[in-house]
């Protein structure tokens, strides 16, 4: 018995330790939480549209499908065929790059890494502040360093929309507190705080910071259900399954009474 207490205490204390240690994300470094609702199909559509646009030239999503995408976000087939897929591609197709990885390790150093996990190992927090933390590095090989991920070797693949922006230095996150980067307008030379960054903004792009920040929410989302695309089902079943045993505890709770009415 008491081996057992001691085995279910150091059991009952790893999975607490080490799902802190997993929440904090193990990177140590300052992310913005990021908002998801994994029931706004606009959102996550949004989302897939941006990720097929901008990010798939590099990444490949290999274990999702687009019918399955297109399913599970209720994207009408011929809008699938229009707006998400290459001509060549038919709708069974995993999501592939069209770049060979072997050109890719030439440009960027690095072959760009498969996105079908990433938000498993990085964690949405992390993939939020990371595509929205990119600056102008004339120092840097492509021209663009990451606040989150120095000298990294993937280009702004979204400066188009968010503009371009210039790193001002460190933020004093404990004496200020974060600024609300919604509160930030797309006027030249404002500041905001990613992360643990400040910015200046030095060309608008074509979203105001508010919108690139909820286009990001979006595009976090779609990668965090590709990363599990069961979760959307999920919780409605969680939802049913509780309902149905509330149902059934309440038909126990009369069976009960009838089964007793005549011993009493
Ligand atoms: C021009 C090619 C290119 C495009 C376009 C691109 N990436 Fe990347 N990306 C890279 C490369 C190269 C790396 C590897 C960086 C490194 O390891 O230094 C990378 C790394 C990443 C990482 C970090 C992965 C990890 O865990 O280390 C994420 C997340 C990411 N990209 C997301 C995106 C998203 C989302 C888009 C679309 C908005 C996108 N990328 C568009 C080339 C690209």
């Amino acid at each position: 018995m008491k081996k057992l207490s001691v085995l279910l205490v150091t059991l009952i204390s790893t999975v607490v330790i080490g799902s802190s240690a997993f929440a904090a994300g193990g990177h140590g470094a300052a992310v913005d939480e990021v908002h998801m609702n994994m029931s706004d199909k606009a959102s996550l559509q949004n989302g897939a549209k941006l990720f097929v646009n901008y990010c798939l030239s590099c990444h490949s999503a290999e274990y999702s499908r687009y019918n399955r995408v297109a399913e599970d976000l209720d994207i009408p087939l011929w809008q699938l065929k229009e707006n998400l897929m290459f001509t060549t591609e038919k709708e069974g197709d995993l999501m592939k790059t069209t770049m060979p990885a072997e050109d890719a390790k030439k440009w960027f150093g690095v072959t760009p890494p498969d996105l079908s996990l990433v938000a498993r190992v990085r964690k949405p927090a992390w993939i939020y502040t990371y595509l929205r933390a990119f600056y102008q590095d004339e120092s840097s090989p492509s021209g663009w360093n990451n606040s989150l991920f120095e000298n990294v070797a993937m280009p702004h693949a979204l400066y188009e929309l968010q503009g371009v922006q210039r790193k001002v230095g460190k933020a004093d996150l404990e004496s200020h507190g974060p600024i609300d980067a919604h509160a930030a307008s797309d006027a030249v030379g404002e500041q905001r705080v990613v992360g643990d960054t400040v910015f200046e903004l030095q060309h608008p792009g074509k979203l105001s910071p508010a919108e690139f920040d909820k286009a990001m929410a979006d595009l976090t989302s779609f990668l965090s259900y590709m990363a599990e695309p069961a979760q959307l089902k999920r919780k409605t079943i969680g939802v049913y399954t509780i309902a149905f045993l509330i149902i059934l505890m309440l038909l126990c709770i009369v069976l009960k009474a009838e089964y007793w009415r005549d011993v009493h």
